[in-house]
């Protein structure tokens, strides 16, 4: 038997940096879902595929082929047997991923290939609706969410980091018309599940994040 935690929330408020990080302490397996939505988005965008192209959108989905393996315990995303990892953390390709989530013939694609690593092994997987959709009997099911503006103000942080030049406004404006797009889809739309604990991560650390999950792993699953 294996266990299952589910991190979801909107973008930008942590999920994969405190979900890594929990998987470490646990000695699980990360799977970022939103990965996969995002190679998906990838081979719409190198195939010329326009967001309002729904019938399109469907017609790639069912051909494509996305798998995930691990390199050093990193997550790798397998698009038709490329590795694409490198190429999916843009923001063109994280626009495209949240208009190609929408589509029935994507979600379906990449459900069982969810699923079925939850299946096989100890996982934390973070996404839109891993406790709703994905893994409903999750044994431990996390809503991390944070105000747009500490979102926006992490995410100006890192570009600045990198040395891209930013508009933090900018970053907050798309970053709410992304929580409205995931929020008002019709299948499988972000939300909180009934049984998920809410986190407010606004004013905590990655730490005090990653060891609060940590230690409701330990009082409710084990
Ligand atoms: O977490 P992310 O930014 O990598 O996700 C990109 C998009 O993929 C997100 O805006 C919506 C979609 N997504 C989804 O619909 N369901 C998931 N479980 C994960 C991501």
């Amino acid at each position: 038997m294996s266990y299952n935690i589910a991190i979801d929330g909107p973008a930008g408020a942590g999920k994969s940096t405190i979900a890594k990080q929990v998987a470490k302490n646990l000695d699980f397996i990360y799977v970022d879902t939103g990965a996969m939505y995002r190679a998906i988005a990838l081979y719409l965008l190198r195939n010329h595929v326009e967001a309002e192209e729904d019938e399109k959108i469907s017609h790639f989905a069912k051909s494509v082929n996305v798998e995930l393996s691990y390199i050093n315990g990193e997550q790798q995303v397998i698009l038709n047997g490329e590795n694409v990892s490198g190429f999916i953390r843009t923001e063109e390709v994280g626009k495209m991923a949240s208009i190609a989530a929408k589509n029935k013939d994507v979600r379906i694609q990449l459900l069982d290939l969810q699923r079925n690593l939850a299946k096989k092994e100890n996982v934390i997987m973070d996404g839109r609706d891993i406790g709703t959709h994905v893994l409903p009997d999750a044994d431990l099911k996390i809503y991390l969410t944070a105000s747009s503006g500490v979102r926006a103000n992490r995410r100006y942080k890192e570009l600045q980091n990198k040395g891209i030049e930013c508009c933090i406004e900018e970053i907050e404006r798309d970053i709410i018309a992304r929580d409205k797009q995931d929020m008002e889809r019709k299948i499988a739309p972000l939300k909180q599940a009934e049984d998920a604990l809410l986190l407010d991560s606004s004013d905590m650390t990655i730490e005090e994040v990653v060891n609060k999950i940590t230690v409701l792993f330990h009082e409710n699953c084990k």
